[in-house]
């Protein structure tokens, strides 16, 4: 249901969910990140992608940043395997996508291709440091590339996150039935600190309703935990928002740590999922210091045709002497009073064995950080 919602990316809310399957049809196994992927796809998450892309919009999309129908599009959505598969998929059009062991859909080949992955590396990421995770998970991929449309019959089952898990066609008609106008979305990958939430909060004074929508799936080495993510969003909704102001979901894909383009990747998410507006911060998607810290916002200037409107901040610190969350355009003050936040900071902090103080992280958030058993990703 769209209504008046804001058009889904493309125009349309694309929909290949089936209930049917073909068993007659060869299985093959693929990672749990493409699943995801086709599941987006499915959903109408990566509205207008009805598949993983051929070679003219994977080209298009790296050259240009947009799909050669000129839609804006930042990160090419791909399906990678060894050539001997490749080949094999080729010759038999359609097969049967499985992983872990579960049948999940049709994948109806197009084509198979090469790439160069020093190419992709340079397109997307701006680098091709294998230092960079996104980069250096790139170097790993096979060295074909598989185009075509996919539908999914068997949607993957959550044990704890099953309940936070929204398709675009669900929060659109959550938003109609808010009756809200403007939302905001948010994306994240952190456990949250105070900034996050003066971010959240600046964001809701303006507009009808707030998006919080974290990012599940694959993360670096290090990153916070996905059920300690959703747990403490869980605390920071209950004990600090007005819940009728706040949507919460989630949101199933990997981070690519892609900086500018991974922040318009993340934008189009989320017009898909009904957002008007969505916010930008400081190092949007970043990583290290391959990006400037508002090169995610400058980007968007290249995209005047997007569709859903950035609302970008700068960088959020605590300042000792207004005794708040400030920035640069709202306080005066010098660096000393200044008390930076950031994602890596909390993690650095919690890693050296320091709890945040309550001004940085509410400390429902700090103690969940603490009981957790498994904080951060290991592998
Ligand atoms: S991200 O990789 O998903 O961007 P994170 O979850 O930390 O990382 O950030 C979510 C959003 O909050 C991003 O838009 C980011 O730019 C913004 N953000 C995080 N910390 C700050 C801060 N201190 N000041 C301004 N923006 C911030």
């Amino acid at each position: 249901m769209t209504g008046s919602l804001i058009l889904p990316h493309g125009g349309k809310l694309i929909n290949r969910y089936i209930q049917k399957k073909s068993d007659d049809l060869l299985t093959f196994e693929v990672s749990s990140d493409i699943r995801n992927d086709a599941e987006n796809i499915a959903t109408g998450v990566f509205s207008p992608l009805a598949g993983f892309v051929g070679q003219e919009d994977f080209l298009n999309v790296l050259k240009e940043g947009r799909l050669s129908s000129g839609v804006p599009w930042t990160i090419p959505i791909v399906l990678d395997t060894e050539k001997q598969i490749a080949k094999q998929m080729e010759d038999l059009g359609d097969v049967i996508l499985c992983s872990d062991g579960q049948k999940f859909g049709i994948f109806h080949v197009h084509e198979i291709y090469e790439y160069t992955k020093q190419d992709m590396a340079n397109a997307v990421y701006g680098t091709t440091d294998t230092n960079h995770p996104g980069v250096s998970r790139l170097f790993k991929m096979k060295e074909f590339l598989v185009g075509g449309e996919v539908e999914v019959f068997q949607m993957k089952e959550y044990d704890e996150f099953q309940k936070f898990r929204m398709h675009p066609s669900d929060t659109r008609s959550e938003i109609s039935k808010r009756g809200w106008k403007s939302i905001v979305g948010f994306q994240t990958r952190n456990v949250p600190h105070v900034a996050h939430e003066m971010l959240q909060k600046a964001a809701l004074n303006i507009y009808d309703g707030l998006f919080l929508n974290p990012l599940i799936g694959k993360k670096k080495i290090g990153d916070f935990t996905d059920d300690l993510i959703i747990s403490a969003y869980e605390s920071l909704i209950d004990n600090y928002f007005p819940k009728n102001r706040v949507l919460f979901s989630t949101t199933h894909t990997s981070m690519r740590y892609a900086g500018p383009r991974e922040a318009i990747h993340h934008a189009i998410m989320r017009k898909n999922f009904g957002c008007t507006h969505f916010i930008v911060g400081r190092d949007h998607a970043g990583v290290g210091n391959y990006y400037p810290p508002f090169a995610a916002q400058e980007i968007f200037q290249k995209y005047p045709d997007l569709g859903i409107t950035p609302v970008i901040f700068p960088s959020f610190y605590f300042c000792k002497k207004c005794m708040s969350f400030a920035n640069e355009k709202t306080c005066p003050h010098g660096i000393e009073s200044k008390e930076e936040l950031s994602g890596t900071m909390m993690r650095k902090m919690v890693n050296s064995g320091k709890i945040p103080e309550k001004h940085l992280m509410r400390p429902e958030i700090a103690d969940l950080i603490l009981k957790s058993e498994k904080p951060f990703v290991v592998e």
